[in-house]
């Protein structure tokens, strides 16, 4: 173990076991560009403010400008023995430019710093994340479109409920995501905050300016708090927190997708890209990538779960134990992006089965609640209605019979004002376009709900 940068007062060094422990170099190297960026728009305020003399601030820059392109050429290397990203770019500059590099880090602290990397970090990935979940939001679209008038079961408590448009069930979806959207849109809010110059907790003496490295970072604003400025990972909490709701939505549709593509519904096949074979059983085609997807949800949680847990009771200001908020974060951007990737392949190579989806409302009595609201336009109390529907599909599961084989004459002993075309109200796309009061499967309703997406994501 080496002399530390911050080793003055210190009469005995570390074993390089506790080193290790104490480090995050291995992960929070990923901020880097994000670091060196943060000192480049520091020292430029050191200058404009005369806090240091104009030429050492430009020996700084030009030397962390440097270190930019050395990074990009793969030629940064950093050491345990200068524990995180902060000090090794600093120890990095002191070989590059000598002892002027030490002026770097007047009225500022690694606290401020390693809080400023993490806003950056976060701000500028969410972008990113939006833009993925607006491409699922298209593909989404575009299948409904073709699907508007695709019959399906619509299923409560996994029993056939009431046919269903696909189209319909495929919106549902988008509005989730839009709404996913919206959440991380909101989490920018919180992120977009500069912590710079809040030192190491209680501010400084020098004379810094806030908004002008708050400007040169992008931005939109400065904490007013120094204590919560190196304190806050809320931004973080929010990102996971909506990351999670994400990754919870995704493991909906991909359980729903494992369900489809098995032999007993056979309503969706998935393209051969995305699905893999068995080394053992030479028939099989597995949604491995909808399983995955699924599964990863769990990482997600739990890294929410995790960084709640280290923020709970921790007094202010900074404890090393925030130091633990990078690597679920990290984990879950690189869980994130290829997730929603798959998932949108998945879905844009979908085979949707129409025939076997239309199928499945033809032996069933998902159309059960039609007969029962048509006695109902006929003057029957519904409740009432609602009974006699209910014999009926005793009387037909018995007799193996579905209500569209009741024959006329029986119809008529139920109710004489059943007429003829209860026939054509008992069709489950009959049952489906009809439906339109506000949000509902009607096929109306359903073109509806993609006219105002497709104008929402700009799509032709
Ligand atoms: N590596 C630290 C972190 O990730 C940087 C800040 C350290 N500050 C301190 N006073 N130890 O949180």
């Amino acid at each position: 173990s080496t002399k530390k940068l911050w080793g003055g007062r210190f009469q005995a060094q570390a074993e390089t076991w506790v080193d290790e422990f104490g480090a995050s170099i291995s992960f929070d190297q990923l901020m880097v560009d994000e670091d060196i960026e943060g000192s480049l728009a520091h020292v430029k305020m050191l200058k404009k403010t005369k806090i240091l003399p104009a030429e050492d601030c430009d020996k700084i820059a030009a030397g962390l400008e440097e270190l930019q392109q050395e990074l990009h050429e793969g030629k940064l290397h950093f050491t345990v023995e200068n524990e995180d990203i902060h000090m090794n770019i600093e120890s990095i500059l002191t070989d590059k430019i000598g002892p002027v590099a030490g002026k770097l880090h007047t009225g500022r602290s690694r606290n401020d710093q390693v809080a400023t990397d993490f806003h950056l970090y976060v701000k500028n990935r969410l972008p990113q994340i939006i833009n993925e979940i607006e491409t699922i939001q298209k593909t989404l679209v575009k299948l409904a479109d073709e699907n508007v008038e695709t019959i399906m079961p619509g299923y409560t408590h996994l029993q056939h409920a009431q046919p269903i448009s696909y189209g319909h069930y495929l919106m549902a979806y988008y509005s989730m995501f839009k709404r996913d959207v919206e959440r991380f849109k909101f989490n920018m809010k919180h992120t977009d905050i500069s912590p710079l110059g809040a030192a190491a907790l209680a501010g400084t003496t020098f004379p810094i300016d806030r908004e002008f490295t708050a400007k040169e970072l992008d931005f939109s604003e400065v904490y007013s708090n120094s204590l919560d400025a190196v304190s806050d990972r809320d931004f973080a909490l929010e990102f996971l927190s909506n990351a999670s709701i994400l990754m919870m939505h995704l493991s909906r549709f991909c359980e729903e997708i494992s369900m489809w593509v098995s032999y007993e519904f056979n309503y969706l096949e998935l393209s051969d890209k995305y699905t893999t074979g068995s080394s053992i059983m030479p028939q099989k085609k597995n949604p491995d990538m909808a399983e995955l997807v699924r599964g990863k949800s769990g990482r997600v949680y739990g890294h929410l779960l995790g960084l709640l847990s280290t923020m709970k009771s921790l007094p202010l200001a900074y404890n090393k134990d925030l130091q633990e908020d990078k690597e679920g974060t990290f984990d879950t951007v690189k869980t994130l992006l290829p997730a929603l990737k798959v998932f949108n392949g998945m879905v844009s190579t979908l085979k949707v089965k129409k025939d076997n989806m239309r199928h499945a409302t033809e032996n069933d009595f998902s159309n059960a609640t039609e007969l029962a609201d048509y006695l109902a336009t006929k003057g029957i109390p519904f409740r009432e209605a609602h009974g006699i529907v209910g014999q009926l599909v005793l009387q037909g599961l018995q007799t193996h019979k579905n209500l569209q084989d009741i024959s006329m004459d029986e119809f008529k002993e139920i109710s004489p004002k059943i007429e003829e075309d209860v026939y054509e109200v008992l069709k489950p796309e009959v049952a489906v376009e009809r439906r339109n009061s506000l949000g509902g499967t009607g096929f109306t309703s359903v073109r509806n709900q993609i006219k105002a997406a497709k104008a929402q994501l700009n799509m032709d």
